[in-house]
């Protein structure tokens, strides 16, 4: 089992970098797999191409109205299979929104459980974030094995990348390892330059790659990328040696 969440500030590139791991995995044959949106303006099926009805946030506010009489772990597998959207190898998670900060409160443990029960019928499991690391805390899955920081290649970029990975390793997460990826990188030097003498778990740069919104723009999923593109040799390359004794032990 391979778990890994997607975690960074906005816009920096974490539904994309998901996505295509998402397809490296498949690809890799570790399937079926787990995808979970967890972001509240969830965009990760768009680039998986494949559409969701309800999501994880709705089926928490039904779970106030099951009469008493019912077992809420019941009700809540039964509803939680119509969250799951099932496609080719994967299968897809919609957290949606919560209801307070952090929190799907009254339902936390049981959605918790769940998702945990749930996650362990697969062979990797793929969490997208939303901006920032706080909501992190919610801990709403199991252990995490790697957490991929994206971040944007300019001085700010890294300097918020640095907080966020102090501010995760704060917070109370489990988290095997933290791997850091500066992404839309146009001269490498450049953002050798701005990296140096920080200490940073740098697994390597994405280079800015034209194909990408390009896809978002006539909304073509990233499953489909072009196996020739930039992005995505880099991408195999970097994933390749961050998880080479997974891929061994297959
Ligand atoms: N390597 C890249 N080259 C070119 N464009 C990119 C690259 N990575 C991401 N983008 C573009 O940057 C924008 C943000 O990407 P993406 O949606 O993946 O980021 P995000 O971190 O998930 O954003 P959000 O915080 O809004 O969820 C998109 O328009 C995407 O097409
Ligand atoms: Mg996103």
């Amino acid at each position: 089992m391979i778990s890994i969440a997607v975690a960074g500030k906005g816009g920096a590139g974490k539904t994309t970098f998901s996505a295509l791991t998402i397809r490296y995995l498949l690809e890799s044959g570790f399937k079926p797999l787990l995808a979970i949106d967890a972001d509240p303006n969830s965009n990760l099926n768009e680039a998986l191409g494949v559409t969701y009805s309800t999501t994880i946030g709705e089926i928490a506010e039904k779970l106030k109205e099951v009469p008493e009489e019912m077992s809420k772990e019941m009700w809540l597998s039964i509803q939680g299979e119509e969250a799951l959207v099932e496609s080719e190898g994967f299968d897809l998670l919609v957290m949606g929104r919560p209801e307070g900060p952090g929190c799907y409160c009254a339902a936390n443990n049981l959605l918790r459980n769940y998702i945990d029960r749930l996650s362990r019928a697969y062979k990797a499991l793929v969490i997208d974030n939303e901006a920032g690391m706080e909501h992190l805390n919610r801990r709403l899955t199991r252990d995490i094995d790697t957490l991929f920081l994206i971040a944007e290649p300019t001085p700010k970029g890294i300097t918020t990348a640095e907080r966020l990975l102090n501010l995760a390793r704060h917070l109370d997460l489990s988290i095997g390892r933290y791997l850091l990826i500066i992404n839309k990188v146009t001269d490498e030097e450049e953002v050798e330059f701005i990296l140096k003498g920080k200490d940073l778990p740098l697994l390597g740069f994405l280079p800015l790659d034209e194909n990408i919104p390009e896809f978002e723009r006539k909304l073509r999923p990233l499953l489909e990328f072009p196996v020739d593109s930039s992005y995505w040799k880099k991408l195999k390359e970097l994933l390749n040696f961050a998880f080479s004794k997974e891929m061994e032990r297959k």
